[in-house]
């Protein structure tokens, strides 16, 4: 179908435009917007907007206000929008969302407000957004999640947070999230990854964690991820890891991307990155790009080039120690034999009894 309505309207006079628009019940389309399909589409992008344009048609269902002016969305800007599925407000400069101001989109299944300016969710954000699956919060300045503004958004399948400035989410933000599939939260300043975040995540099937701060993972952090394929953690502050943090991820095929950490290459870090390439289901598909932060002989080798050698070194000072203490020890017997046998004669008066 083509543009509907609009554009004759767009060709008239203001005035008559506003008095039609009002007497209409706000079926036609706001001003500057392009309507599409009997203004199901309303299209407003790039249009300058400071405001969320108030005649809507009640029966849009994709509303696109990207790249406009918008600071602020007010508690009533959406009223009345009972059929919109799909609500684009990226690249605006929204800093606020006024509470209440999306109660009224019950039906709303997709939100993108990236590139804009949040600072942090308004408390109870996801009441009333219960039908949402995509939420794009991408490119703000959200600084913490609480367990508060996520809390509703039963269905949702896919969560975008990446490239903000989140240090701290609490243990229990994601737990109504049962259905979520891809949870991006890279660029971020995350420290932990802490046991129960992730307690109800047993769909998630991407977890994008790179470019962060994450210097531990806590051991029973991924435990509960039964669907993962993809674990992202390039880019972060890890010097070790445990195997058993890895091995808990019960899945059918993991892949994880570890490179470009602090890793401190030791027998150790050796031992776990062989015994996870071992696991049949685990494949470290950046294995060859880790590179050697520490110790200082170490730093900038590939950790696949030094195969083995790592605990070829350690076996061989376990062997020295070992072997020094023997030395030593002996050495301690054979002394303490030999004292014992000097002061036989004199400190034992039975034994010199016994001689006569
Ligand atoms: C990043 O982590 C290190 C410890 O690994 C910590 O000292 C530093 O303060 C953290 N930086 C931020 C921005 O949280």
């Amino acid at each position: 179908m083509s543009v509907s309505g609009c554009t004759m309207l767009d060709a008239m006079p203001l005035l008559p435009l506003l008095l039609l628009n009002t007497a209409l019940g706000f079926k036609l389309c706001p001003s500057h917007c392009l309507c599409y399909e009997s203004s199901e589409l309303v299209d407003c992008r790039s249009r300058d907007l400071v405001r969320v344009p108030v005649s809507v048609p009640h029966g849009t269902w994709l509303l696109d206000l990207s790249g406009n002016k918008l600071t602020e969305v007010h508690s009533r800007s959406f009223v009345g929008l009972w059929s919109l599925k799909i609500l684009l407000m990226s690249n605006n400069s929204i800093q606020t969302l006024q509470p209440q101001s999306l109660s009224s989109l019950q039906f709303l299944e997709r939100l993108d407000l990236s590139y804009n300016r949040l600072r942090w969710l308004p408390q109870h954000f996801s009441q009333s957004l219960s039908s949402l699956k995509e939420l794009q919060l991408h490119h703000n300045l959200l600084l913490h999640l609480d367990s508060t503004s996520l809390g509703d958004f039963e269905n949702l399948r896919k969560l975008d947070l990446s490239y903000n400035r989140i240090q701290a989410i609490d243990v229990g933000a994601l737990s109504s999230l049962s259905r979520l599939s891809v949870l991006n939260l890279e660029g971020n300043r995350l420290n932990v990854l802490k046991d129960g975040l992730l307690s109800r995540q047993q769909s998630l099937e991407v977890l994008l964690l790179s470019h962060n701060n994450i210097s531990v993972i806590e051991t029973e952090a991924l435990a509960p991820l039964r669907s993962l394929t993809l674990l992202g953690l390039r880019g972060n502050q890890l010097e070790h890891i445990r195997f058993k943090t890895f091995l808990q991820l019960q899945t059918t095929t993991t892949h994880l991307q570890m490179a470009l950490n602090r890793w401190t290459c030791d027998c150790e870090l050796q031992r776990v990155f062989d015994k996870i390439r071992r696991v049949r289901h685990l494949h470290v598909d950046d294995y060859k790009d880790i590179i050697c932060r520490a110790p200082a002989q170490q730093v900038g080798t590939y950790l696949v080039s030094l195969d083995g050698h790592l605990c070829i070194a350690e076996t061989a000072s376990v062997l020295i120690i070992t072997i020094t203490v023997m030395v030593a020890v002996i050495s301690t017997l054979v002394k303490a034999e030999r004292n014992r046998k000097n002061k036989k004669p004199v400190s034992d008066p039975e034994s010199e009894r016994q001689e006569k």
